[in-house]
This record gives structure tokens, sequence and C-alpha cells, in this order.
């Protein structure tokens, strides 16, 4: 092996960190890689009958002292009157200006399980709802048109063979579905006649790992996201998006959102 060659094929940002349970609070990990685009990280917990406040920063370094920069300090208060999450980011030991989140559905003695998904200049924390089975489906009664957003949020079960999203018309015919498939480690645009178009990412579905599929309808087709990454799109002409009634999800998943 020379020396700078790469070990690796799979870049840093896509290593996996193996989850922690029941750490002792507080608890400090490294995220390996960083917090770039794409990750996203999953906290499950119970709250406290009498909590007042609990806290998740993400913060640049461990040490004591000096105190590391916070980029996101994400705050639930539950001593108040009406409970609701602080925002904000610690800069030099100063705290900048609070972004305020009231009606969070955290609550004293509910257990919770919080999804951040990072993108390139915002996080996105999501409360997740207990999970549905699949198959599911859900109507799209007007079907598609430009500006039109469908997101799929799901964790992928133990042994996965495959998920699909399936987009059906009127007739059940499906025009476009979206599969990844775990014995080859693709994701590809299917067409009603099987025809398959291989998308060329890296393959982000990982067992018991989250994923946000994200299409937006636009003039000509859907383009994709998965887990806030663009991903390209697939050509469909209106007449076709606007004929669609079903979006139908399937496969070796827990489905936590639907969102039309
Ligand atoms: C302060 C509090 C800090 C932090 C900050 C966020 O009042 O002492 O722990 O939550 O607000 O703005």
């Amino acid at each position: 092996m020379s020396p700078g060659e790469n070990l690796d094929p799979i870049p840093d940002c896509f290593i996996l960190q193996p989850p922690v349970f029941h750490p002792v609070i507080p608890y400090v990990t490294t995220i390996f890689g960083g917090l770039h685009a794409g990750k996203m990280v999953m906290l499950q917990g119970v709250v406290p009958l009498r909590a007042h406040r609990f806290q998740v920063d993400f913060q640049c370094g461990c040490s004591l002292h000096p105190q590391p920069d916070i980029a996101i300090h994400f705050n639930p208060r539950f001593h108040t009157t009406k409970p609701h999450v602080i925002c904000n980011t610690l800069h030099s030991g100063r705290w900048q200006r609070e972004a305020r989140w009231p009606g969070v559905a955290l609550q004293r003695g509910a257990s919770f399980l919080i999804l951040f998904l990072f993108g390139n200049e915002e996080v996105k924390p999501f409360l997740l709802q207990s999970p549905r089975l699949v198959p599911c489906s859900r109507a799209l009664p007007q079907g598609l048109w430009p500006g039109q957003v469908i997101i799929v949020r799901g964790l992928v079960l133990q042994e996965p063979k495959e998920f699909t999203l399936s987009l059906r018309d009127e007739a059940t015919r499906t025009p476009v579905m979206l599969r990844a498939s775990f014995t080859d480690r693709t994701l590809a645009w299917v067409s009603p006649w099987g025809f398959k178009k291989l998308i060329s990412a890296p393959f982000l579905f990982y067992p018991q790992r989250f994923f946000e599929v994200l299409l937006l309808c636009q003039e000509g087709g859907l383009k994709l996201a998965l887990n806030g990454q663009p991903l390209g799109s697939t050509n469909l002409d209106q007449q076709t998006l606007e004929r669609l009634r079903e979006v139908r999800i399937s496969g070796s998943i827990q489905l936590y959102c639907v969102h039309y």
C-alpha cells in the first residue's frame, strides 16, 4: 500500500456511527466526519416528570475550558406555563439571538423520538410519531402540479430487501416508481414497463437508519432529494403528473411520515 492511497472508497461523510444506548447524561461524543449536509442524528428518550429543561448541543469540540462554540443549541423548556423550544448559537462564549418555538409536542413524562437532519445551511428537527405499517398509501386527489412536494420519512428495517415509492394514476397504472434495492444496493426510477434508470449516487439507505425522500414536482418531471441532498430528476409530462392519484409506499421500512 503506498502512502496516501485510499484504503476506504467510502468518503468520511458516509461513516455510520453505531447507536449508543442509555448514555449517562451529560453525554458527549464525536460526530465522525462532522455535520455535513445529509447527516442525520436521531435521539430517543423520555422527559422526566419533573424536568425543567434539557438540551442537545451540536458543538465544535468538547473541551470544558474554553467553552467550545455551539453551532446548534436545541433546548426544550418545560418549567413555564407554555412549554417551548429555544434554539440558539453560542459564539465566543456569547449567546446569539434566540429562536423560540412555541407549542412543542414534547411533554413531561412522555417518550420522544427526535430526528435532526442537517442541510447545507440549516438543520431541521422532526418529532416523530409512532410509525405506520407498510404498504401504506396516500391519496393525491388533485394529481401533482409544479411546486408540490411529497416527503417520506422512514426507518429501514433490520434485514431489508427493498423500498418502493410508487405514484399511481386513476387506472392504477404506475407511471413512475422509485426503488431502493438492498440486494444490489441501487436506487433507480422504474418505468411501467420495468425499465430501470439507475440513479448514480452513493446508496444512502442503511438497516436501522432513517432516511428522508423528497419529490418535488416541477415542469416536466420530478426532482429527487435524499436526506436533503439533490439526486437529479426524472422526466414526466404534466398530463401524467396531473393524473396521479395515489402515492404508495412499501418494502422493508417503518414509515414515520408521508407528507403531501
Ligand atoms: C440562556 C440559558 C442557556 C441557553 C441560552 C439559549 O438563558 O442560560 O443555558 O439555554 O439561554 O439562548
